[in-house]
């Protein structure tokens, strides 16, 4: 049977690779410690937002620390945050055979690139997962939204379709690849709003001043988008164009007309804000800062998300606090930064 290893299986590897095991699918999931002893002592349990539910025992889980079991993969998915990327791509090139099927299942732009450029004899795929999981006591990963797997179109995905459908993790080819990542960084432009917000993604999104924030910066980023000839797909019930003007209805309007939009866990957090809480590296380089990246590609600038940038860093390091909404719009807009 073809085998599937994930590499980096935390909360969207562990979600992934548990679905497809349950399929009956031969499945290795590579990660770390805290995890490992996690699917030791509980197995992995699978939960979603329409009440779905899937257990697995401990030794129905293969779970290991040991990248030498990429060996023998036929395709291995790529769930590590990007700025692991890189060692994640180095442990491929090491232990994976020539010619194995690699998708980095990732937010941001460019981390296809980075496994591509360290992997030039394998076929790299971006991929784009558009759902939340978050990972719970007891072994538990919870989908907190919905959505279909995205990946570049390939001949080579045609083949892994029937176990990803049956599954309940359809993929989903498109051609137009470019425009899904854009499409998705748009929404991924409120991790950094909520991370500096330190509230649930309800709480936060509730509040116009903190949706005023985030307008801001997807109106920026579609400026940029446009004069680089990018057309972001839909991702979302509503579309990138009209987000902006959504974003900055009077509460009592966006609760009603977004209302999909607040249909969320009220404990649900942004991962950018667990990676400050925990002291890792966030994704803000490989989110605003592809915004910022792109705009000075063609001698532009982005300075709010430039701004947004450096203000994760600083909390990164301890130097910044969490604001409300008027005062995170302000500290964006701030004269010469
Ligand atoms: N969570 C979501 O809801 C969600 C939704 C859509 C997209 N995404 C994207 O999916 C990607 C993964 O996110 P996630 O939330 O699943 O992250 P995560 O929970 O941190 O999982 C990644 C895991 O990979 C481990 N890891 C890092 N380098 C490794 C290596 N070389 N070998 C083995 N394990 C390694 C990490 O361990 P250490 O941290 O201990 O190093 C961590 O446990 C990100 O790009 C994220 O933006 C996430």
């Amino acid at each position: 049977m073809p085998k599937i290893a994930v590499l980096g299986a935390g909360s969207i590897g562990a979600y992934i690779g548990a679905a497809l095991t349950h399929a009956g699918g031969e499945v290795v999931m590579i990660g770390r410690a805290r995890m490992a002893q996690q699917v030791a002592e509980h197995g992995l349990h699978l939960t979603d937002l329409h009440g779905g539910a899937v257990s697995l025992a401990p030794q129905q889980v293969h779970y290991s620390q040991d990248p030498a079991t990429l060996a023998d993969a036929d395709l291995i998915l790529v769930t590590v945050k990007s700025a692991d990327t890189a060692q994640a791509a180095n442990t491929i090139a090491e232990h994976a055979g020539a010619g194995t099927l690699v998708v980095s299942f990732q937010n941001g732009i460019g981390n296809a690139d980075t496994l591509r450029a360290v992997l030039p004899h394998h076929l790299v795929l971006g991929g784009m997962v558009p759902f939340n999981v978050v990972q719970m006591p007891g072994g538990r990963l919870h989908r907190g939204t919905e959505g279909e797997l995205v990946l570049q179109a390939s001949p080579a995905v045609e083949g892994w379709q029937p176990l990803f459908a049956s599954a309940g993790v359809p993929l989903q080819q498109r051609d137009d690849f470019t425009a899904v990542q854009w499409g998705k960084l748009l929404l991924n432009l409120n991790n950094s709003v909520n991370a500096l917000s330190g509230l649930p993604l309800k709480t936060q999104l509730s509040q116009r001043a903190f949706r005023r924030c985030l307008a801001d910066l997807v109106e920026e980023a579609l400026a940029v988008l446009a004069a680089a000839g990018i057309t972001p797909a839909k991702i979302a019930r509503i579309g990138p164009q009209r987000l902006p003007m959504l974003l900055r209805l009077p509460d009592f309007l966006f609760t009603r007309i977004a209302a999909a939009m607040l249909r969320i866990d009220p404990e649900a957090r942004s991962s950018m804000w667990e990676d400050l809480q925990t002291g890792r590296r966030t994704e803000v380089d490989y989110l605003n800062g592809a915004v910022v990246a792109l705009a000075g590609a063609m001698g532009r600038d982005a300075p709010l998300s430039r701004r947004m940038v450096q203000m994760v860093r600083a909390a990164e390091e301890g130097r910044q606090s969490a604001l409300d909404g008027a005062a995170l719009h302000a500290a964006l807009h701030a004269a010469g930064r």
